[in-house]
């Protein structure tokens, strides 16, 4: 898949289907033949949000299975829609049996109202290991990983769908990096 942006003649090849990259500022046309990737449009943004190398999220845009991935400071930022019965399986782990125990509650962050949004992953999506990129399921049709979430195919790291390291050399769970709601459905990353 090639993603093309507006803004800039940057092409990315993507080989893999699970992600669609949007680069900051830009309007995001996806190619591939046969799938059905939305358009994605980054909110407008102040330049000086721009200078801090901060990145604003519309999650509305992210349907139910689907996972984005956005580039913020040089790394990827996984954004993921999650269905109920991945967040049942995150939320009905027992943390004392893992490597680097949080809860998914841990993992999220309040919403305006001061609420949980449950169904929005947010994550640096860069093994804890040494730095590999892991991938994800996509509408369970390539699962990856013994635990339905993403899998470093660098050395065999396998993450559940909280993105908490279950399997694997890699010694923590996947990063949740600073963000906050700045509305109910956009949030910044950054
Ligand atoms: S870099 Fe991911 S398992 Fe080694």
């Amino acid at each position: 898949m090639s993603v093309h942006t507006e803004n800039s003649h940057e092409v990315i090849d993507e080989d893999k289907r699970d992600f669609i990259y949007i680069a900051t500022g830009t309007v995001v046309a996806a190619g591939a033949a046969g799938l059905a990737w939305p358009l994605v449009m980054q909110m407008g943004k102040a330049a000086d949000t721009l200078a801090a190398g901060a990145i604003e999220i519309d999650l509305s845009k992210v349907v139910e299975g689907q996972q984005l991935k956005m580039l913020w400071r040089g790394a990827p930022v996984f954004v993921r829609h999650r269905t109920a019965a991945e967040i049942a399986e995150a939320e009905s782990v027992d943390v004392s049996d893992l490597k680097d125990p949080q809860t998914d509650d841990e993992r999220l962050v309040p919403n305006p109202a001061g609420k949980l949004e449950p169904q929005y992953l947010v994550m640096v999506g860069v093994c804890t290991h040494f730095g590999c990129i892991p991938v994800a399921e996509q509408n369970k049709v390539k699962p990856q990983g013994e635990f339905g979430g993403w899998y470093c195919p660098c050395h065999g790291s396998h993450y559940d769908t909280s993105g908490r390291i279950r399997k694997g050399p890699a010694p923590k769970n996947l990063k949740i990096p600073p963000y906050e709601y700045i509305s109910d459905t956009v949030i910044k990353v950054g």
